[in-house]
């Protein structure tokens, strides 16, 4: 019975996790029929984040499914002695990773059904210059993060502000206000964004690739179970109509 209640507690907190706690997440517009959105996240992800993380669950060959061509997706994709039906390995050792950041960086496959689309959407905006760090990063919804920040030459070094606030029994918080660009990077705020939205539609798709046919075979199945219903409905009448 007390694992029962601590299961039954553990499922109801996990939302919490995912959002990080109090912080505000921004809301990550995904779409993930956006075909270009989903080729420019594949190209964002095996050029800025497998060096580190692998999607191991995955196969090359997925991404033929943004309307990549076999030949463009070989030639620039894909290193060079894979075949498209290879799983998406990183050439990184995990043990050296874990010497090198603190933590191995995870395998990303299912991190859109781990944190949410939200969750990601945030990170990838929330790093901030911290000299405390071994990177000089931190990131507001994953405190002391072991990641660097790999996109800053993209987005820029911001700072983050952060308001004291005392209670009535004198406790002190910081709370976090917003950011303020201290170096601004190669984009824009909004064409960041747009990247991080597209890294995050990438993820989203990866996480659950047959998310789109699962929907569309759900609209036929319940199209057929409603046009069964009146063919049902029409043979209970006949049947039943000298029985009153
Ligand atoms: C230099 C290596 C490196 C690169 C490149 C890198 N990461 Fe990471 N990443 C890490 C490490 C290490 C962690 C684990 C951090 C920790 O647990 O403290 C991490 C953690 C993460 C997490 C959080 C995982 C979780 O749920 O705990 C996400 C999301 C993520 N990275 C996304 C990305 C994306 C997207 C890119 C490419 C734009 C990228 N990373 C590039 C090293 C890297």
């Amino acid at each position: 019975m007390k694992k029962l209640l601590i299961a039954i507690v553990m499922l109801a907190s996990s939302p919490a996790f995912a959002s990080g706690g109090n912080i505000h997440l921004d809301h990550a517009d995904v779409d993930i029929t956006d075909q270009a959105s989903l080729q420019r996240g594949a190209k964002y992800f095996v050029n800025y984040c497998l060096n580190c993380h692998s999607m191991k669950y995955e196969r090359w060959q997925r991404m033929l499914e943004f309307d990549i061509p076999e030949d463009l997706l070989k030639q620039n994709l894909m290193p060079s002695n894979a075949k498209p039906g290879d799983l998406m390995t990183t050439a990184m050792n995990p043990d050296d990773a874990a010497n090198w950041f603190g933590a191995p960086p995870p395998d990303l496959t299912l991190e859109a059904r781990l944190r949410g689309d939200d969750w990601i959407y945030t990170y990838l905006r929330s790093f901030y210059i911290d000299e405390s760090r071994p990177f000089g990063v931190n990131n507001i919804i994953f405190d002391k993060v072991g990641m660097p920040h790999v996109l800053w030459e993209l987005q820029g070094m911001q700072k983050a502000i952060f308001e004291e606030h005392k209670d009535d029994s004198g406790h002190e918080s910081h709370v976090f206000k917003g950011f303020e660009m201290v170096k601004p990077g190669k984009m824009s705020t909004e064409e960041y964004d747009q990247m991080a939205l597209d890294l995050t539609n990438f993820f989203s798709y990866m996480g659950d690739p047959s998310k789109l046919k699962r929907h569309s075979l759900g609209i036929k199945v319940l199209l057929f179970l409603l046009v069964f219903f009146i063919f049902a409905y029409l043979l209970k009448k006949e049947y039943w109509k000298d029985v009153h």
